[in-house]
């Protein structure tokens, strides 16, 4: 059972001042009498709530794909700058996080939950789901330079015995040149670390110019998205993450 203002606060419904109004006005029904009392109990699994007309169902878990722009962060909360729940502005946005992190200046895909244990799963070393990505680099990489990026190679970490902890076997596309005349590769890496990509093109020598995320697992980065915008997970996208 659960207080009928806080249910419609799940929802994203409004303030609290306006769920008051709004139930107090007759906007709200239980099992099609108007609820008049905010702080009536309602039992989720099984009375009917309606909203201005509609149904309120109740949705346990919630997935999105973001089309993170640059300039914004990917953290929950932040004082100061711009965080990528900020750009889920009509959503209830409480219990969500974002599925790993790209830098401030990286765009691209984004997936948006507050499947807890599903981002636990996609991120564990165990699991640890493809992520491919388009970088625009500072000149061409030689042969030898692809050889070392898709066999592994040295970015700086330690193991604990003191050796070095190489990246993991990844593997890589050459694309066209962007309108600038810069190259384009694609990288698909099987692991997360921190500033991965632009270390490992360090480690060769090179210089991410720009980096977008297009791909994580089988979802694919919606180009229909404008950068800044989301939608829902297809439910095909959604299984394909949870039998990763
Ligand atoms: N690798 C990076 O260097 N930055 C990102 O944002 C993601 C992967």
């Amino acid at each position: 059972m659960k207080r009928l203002d806080k249910y419609l606060a799940d929802f994203g419904i409004g303030t609290r001042k306006q769920i008051k109004d709004h139930i107090k006005n007759g906007a709200v029904t239980v099992n099609g009498a108007p609820a008049l009392k905010a702080d009536m109990h309602i039992d989720e699994n099984t009375d009917k709530v309606v909203f201005m007309g509609s149904e309120l169902v109740f949705e346990k878990f919630r997935y999105y794909m973001l089309n993170k722009p640059d300039g914004v962060i990917s953290a929950t909360k932040d004082g100061r700058t711009t965080t990528v729940l900020n750009l889920l502005g009509d959503e209830n946005t409480k219990d969500l996080s974002p599925v790993g992190r790209l830098d401030i200046d990286t765009e691209g895909l984004l997936i948006i939950t507050n499947d807890g244990q599903l981002i636990h799963r996609l991120l564990s070393p165990a699991h640890h789901v493809d992520k491919e990505y388009e970088i625009h680099l500072d000149h061409e990489l030689t042969d030898t330079d692809i050889d070392k990026l898709c066999k592994g190679l040295d970015i700086g970490d330690v193991k604990k015995d003191g050796s070095p902890d190489m990246t993991m076997p990844a593997s890589l596309r050459l694309g066209d040149n962007d309108n600038e005349g810069r190259p384009v590769v694609y990288l698909t890496l099987h692991e997360g670390r921190f500033h991965q990509v632009k270390r490992m093109m360090e480690a060769v020598g090179n210089k991410v110019l720009y980096l977008r995320r297009i791909r994580m697992g089988k979802v694919v980065l919606d180009e229909s998205l404008d950068l800044g915008e989301y939608r829902r997970l297809t439910d095909e996208e959604i299984s394909s993450l949870l039998n990763n």
